[in-house]
């Protein structure tokens, strides 16, 4: 199945082109669903729609919301959606992606404050409810670029990626970095508790530094080979996180469950399964978040935005042009997402509940705007 520009008019053309290519994308008749609550722990959700991630590169130099920033995110509660996942936030100067990505800190702290009050304020003034707002905490790793200059911090020589974006082994991370790291998403934590932020994601996926730590198979020492290895700065920063955990602010992760690449390159594959997605892994790990953290949310997503940008979204237009059908992309994200919460059944968790709400229909809902690949836990609105 070629790659090919896609420009549909209408669902029916949607839907022949898939089914001329066999390709299985369903599609709900009746979206009613999305209006009704939803519970996840301790919250109940107003609605079922939420806003995905996206940085928006318009911090203030020391990494404070500007108005730009606040603007956007105010928009964004006047929608309506009940979740507002916001985007990757910097807990370190150096592993920012830009010079104007957002940086929580003690310094930038009443700002964001400031930031999330108006957004509640106008969610509530425009919809009757204050959105739920997640703090997305990064660390942007091989994509550091602190100052504008790329500085990566890599958790081990790729050589598909540094195709991309140069690094030498002097960008390795050590292990007492990443050891320090695990103390700062507590911090981050704390600090996004006070900020007025719901949640806090720590964040794994699309390349960044934990997502690539995913796929460590062959870094020495305790962040590398084994699966417990391989997740132990994820475990530990959702450890240092959960100290700040109360009825009022929650604990989550953004997990990258595949990321396009062959075994060792990528998570998601095993050594026989090509680039192919082999989810063992990764629903092992779901499980663990589940069963051994605790965390009562997940979102699940695929791909490198900046290297396989096909895998994370319909993609058609770029540095390069991939060799599948965007449609096909788009499935294999769908059911792999629907296979990386189908633990829920194995778990025992309301299996009746979430045998209805996991139906691939109530997947991926909206266009541009709300959002979507939302996998909740217990009910899977995966
Ligand atoms: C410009 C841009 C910025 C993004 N920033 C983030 C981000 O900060 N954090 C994140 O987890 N995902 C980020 N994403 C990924 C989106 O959340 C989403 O997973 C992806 O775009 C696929 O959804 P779509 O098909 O609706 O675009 C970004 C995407 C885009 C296009």
């Amino acid at each position: 199945m070629p790659h090919e520009k896609f420009h549909y008019k209408s669902l029916e053309e949607v839907q022949a082109k898939a089914a001329e290519l066999g390709v299985s994308l369903p599609f709900a008749a009746d979206t009613h669903i999305l209006a009704t609550p939803l519970t996840a722990g301790k919250v109940t959700f107003p609605n079922r729609l939420g806003i995905a991630p996206m940085e928006g590169a318009d911090s203030a130099p020391e990494g404070a919301p500007s108005d730009y920033t606040v603007r956007r995110y105010v928009n964004e509660a006047i929608g309506g959606s009940s979740v507002i996942w916001f985007e990757a936030i910097s807990i370190v100067e150096e592993g920012r992606s830009s010079k104007t990505q957002l940086l929580l800190t003690r310094d930038t702290l009443d700002e964001f404050k400031k930031m999330t009050a108006a957004v509640k304020e106008a969610g509530i003034k425009a919809n009757g409810f204050a959105p739920y707002l997640i703090m997305q905490a990064n660390h942007s790793g091989r994509y550091s670029n602190p100052g504008n200059k790329p500085a990566p911090m890599i958790a081990y020589r790729h050589p598909i990626l540094e195709q991309y974006r140069a690094a030498d082994d002097s960008c390795i991370v050590t292990d007492d970095y990443l050891k320090g790291l695990e103390e700062k998403f507590g911090e981050a934590a704390q600090l996004a508790k006070e900020a007025g932020f719901d949640a806090i994601d720590i964040k794994s996926c699309h390349g960044y530094l934990l997502a690539e730590l995913a796929s460590a198979y062959n870094r020495p020492g305790e962040y590398g080979g084994s699966f417990e290895n391989r997740f132990r700065l994820l475990k530990n920063g959702i450890r240092a996180a959960k100290v700040y955990e109360d009825d009022s602010f929650m604990v989550t992760a953004r997990i990258g469950i595949y990321d396009g690449y062959a075994y060792p390159w990528g998570f998601g594959v095993s050594p026989e399964s090509g680039t192919n997605p082999d989810l063992t892994e990764p629903i092992r790990l779901v499980r663990d978040l589940h069963n051994e953290l605790g965390l009562s949310m997940v979102d699940l997503t695929m791909g490198n935005p900046y290297a396989t940008t096909h895998v994370t979204r319909p993609f058609d237009f770029g540095k390069y042009e991939p060799d599948e059908h965007p449609f096909v992309g788009l499935a294999r994200m769908i059911h792999g997402i629907g296979e990386g919460c189908a633990g829920d059944d194995r778990l025992g968790l309301r299996p009746e509940l979430s045998a209805r709400l996991r139906r691939p229909v109530h997947r991926r809902c909206g266009g541009a705007g709300p959002v979507r690949w939302y996998a909740v836990w217990p009910y899977g609105l995966c």
